[in-house]
């Protein structure tokens, strides 16, 4: 059983040795529950309950109201896909943005998260990036359209020491400015104390 609470504009934070079900918290929230899995009780979105959504609901939820950044960028992203297609893919569906509206969008995004030269990284594909960089898009991504939540499964494990503070601020300057609310998993408690409230 658990019992958390997000707010806006706040970083939660999840710690918790390896296995003792953090990725599973956040699967249960985005209603990704592997075959066999279910998820009892009550998760609340604003006014809403998500515990027997139906799924085509669910999915205007998913990717559009929360946003959710995997600990390993390589694994998340589509490798034959370039960072603008899957950006701009994102806002299409959901968002009903035109072509030229989301490129604009996502180029906005990339220099947000302080991507370099943000047109000439739409066009390019993930293995073209750094570790970190992937990271950045990654977040991006999620974060394409505007959502009240974003869950971040150890989002700093993959990358080297020396990016993770950059990360972490980021995330935390994110929530801030766009009043997410944001759950932090991780299994260091030293990232935690330095970031999540
Ligand atoms: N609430 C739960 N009920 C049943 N099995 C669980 C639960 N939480 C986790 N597990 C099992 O434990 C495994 C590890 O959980 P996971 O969420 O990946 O851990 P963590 O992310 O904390 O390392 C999962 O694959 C699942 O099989
Ligand atoms: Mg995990």
């Amino acid at each position: 059983g658990i019992d958390l609470a997000l707010r806006p504009g706040a970083v939660q934070g999840l710690a918790g040795e390896s296995g003792s079900g953090k990725s599973m918290t956040a699967m249960a929230v985005l209603g990704l529950l592997p075959a066999g899995g279910t998820a009892s009780g009550s998760i609340r979105l604003g006014d809403e309950e998500l515990i027997g959504m139906p799924s085509r609901r669910y999915r205007a939820v998913r990717g559009r109201r929360i946003g959710m950044v995997f600990q390993d960028p390589s694994a998340s992203l589509h490798p034959q896909l370039t960072v603008g297609a899957q950006l701009t893919d994102v806002m299409r569906t959901h968002l009903g943005l035109s072509r030229a509206q989301a490129r604009t969008r996502a180029a906005e995004l990339l220099d947000r998260v302080r991507v370099p030269h943000p047109d000439a990284a739409l066009k390019k594909f993930p293995h073209q990036f750094s570790g970190g960089q992937r990271q950045r898009v990654a977040i991006a991504i999620a974060l394409a359209c505007d959502p009240e939540v974003l869950l971040a499964d150890e989002p700093t494990t993959a990358l080297d020491v020396t990016v993770q503070a950059g990360m972490l601020h980021l995330l935390r300057d994110l929530a801030i400015e766009r009043n997410l609310a944001v759950l932090l998993v991780t299994h260091d408690l030293g990232v935690m104390s330095a970031i999540a409230d």
